[in-house]
């Protein structure tokens, strides 16, 4: 299976991050929203990391401008007909996706891989969106972001992925120069499973009073090496894709810490999702 022609589905914090990895290593990379606008965002954003990459002399000018020669954005989901792959990176809910795999499924040619960046839904889950045969090449794809930063992928089978399309991906990754790790198909997979339970605790304890956002942050940073504090690392993957993964969680584990605390409901339900809306457990400039 050679991979050469992308369609990333989603252009959002992972989408545009997925779009530009793939670019980077030589691949054709189509962008796709259902509305332009926000489809070309996500092709600025790469634009922009990419001249952050300039300025800092870690990428020479031709190298920029030949990858963004390689992305292209669209709202037509028609444009997936030449795709060898689809990764698919829209908001985390599970009908979204099916609905999107399923449109997706009558567009891309038959040997396709389709590869969802979900980062807690049940591949088996998804994969039942499209036909019995695709369901060989339907793959779990999990980003860590910022994805050109962060060099891990949490590849997930589902029960009817072969080996030749985990092969595939393994491949891919390979050449992104980042590391595989392979999770079962359970909720939140290995990292969110872990990491899940650690940022609602910390918000239960913002919640409790026991310290303030900065306390509990400069905890984790400065007592236990992490690069951001556990309500920075909310802020920073949003709140609203946290209390999804969280609910998910909760749901199909069901054990109480992985239960969403009022404070992150309270925060979502006002719209403070975190960095991309100024304002979560902290505020950020605008
Ligand atoms: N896009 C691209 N590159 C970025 C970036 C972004 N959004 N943010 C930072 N970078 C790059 C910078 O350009 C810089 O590169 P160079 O060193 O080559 O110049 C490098 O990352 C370090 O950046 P900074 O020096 O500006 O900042 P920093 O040292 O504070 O690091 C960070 C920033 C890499 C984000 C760091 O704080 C970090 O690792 N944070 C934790 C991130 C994390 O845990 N991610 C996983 C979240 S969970 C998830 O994604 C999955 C899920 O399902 C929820």
């Amino acid at each position: 299976m050679t991979i050469e022609r992308v369609l990333v589905a989603g252009a959002g914090l992972m989408g545009h991050g997925i779009a530009q990895v793939h670019a980077a290593i030589g691949k054709r990379v189509v962008v796709y929203e259902p509305d332009i606008a926000r489809a070309n965002a996500g092709r600025d954003r790469i634009l922009a990391n990419l001249e952050r990459a300039v300025t800092k002399g870690r990428l020479a000018d031709d190298e920029r401008d030949a990858t963004m020669a390689r992305i292209a954005a669209t709202d037509d989901l028609s444009r997936a007909a030449d795709a060898d792959l689809v990764v698919e990176a829209v908001f985390e809910d599970v009908e979204v996706k099916v609905r999107l795999w399923g449109e997706l499924d009558s567009v891309a040619p038959a040997g396709a891989i389709f590869a969802s960046n979900t980062s807690s839904i049940s591949i088996d889950t998804l994969a039942a969106a499209v036909g019995e045969p695709r369901r060989a090449r339907f793959v779990g794809m999990h980003f860590f972001s910022p994805v050109p930063v962060m060099p891990l992928i949490e590849l997930i089978r589902g029960s009817a992925t072969t080996d030749d399309t985990e092969a595939a991906i393994r491949a891919l990754a390979t050449e992104m120069g980042k590391q595989v790790i392979v999770s079962g198909d359970r909720p939140g997979f290995i990292v969110n499973r872990i990491l899940m339970p650690f940022l609602a605790e910390a918000m239960r304890a913002f919640e409790e009073g026991i310290g303030t956002a900065d306390d509990i942050d400069t905890g984790a940073k400065i007592g236990l090496n992490h690069p951001m504090g556990p309500l920075e690392l909310a802020d920073f993957i949003g709140l609203d894709v946290c209390l999804g993964i969280m609910n998910v969680l909760h749901k199909g584990i069901g054990q109480d810490h992985f239960r969403p605390p009022n404070v992150l409901v309270e925060l979502v339900d006002a719209g403070h999702l975190g960095q991309k809306t100024g304002r979560g457990f902290h505020t950020y400039p605008r």
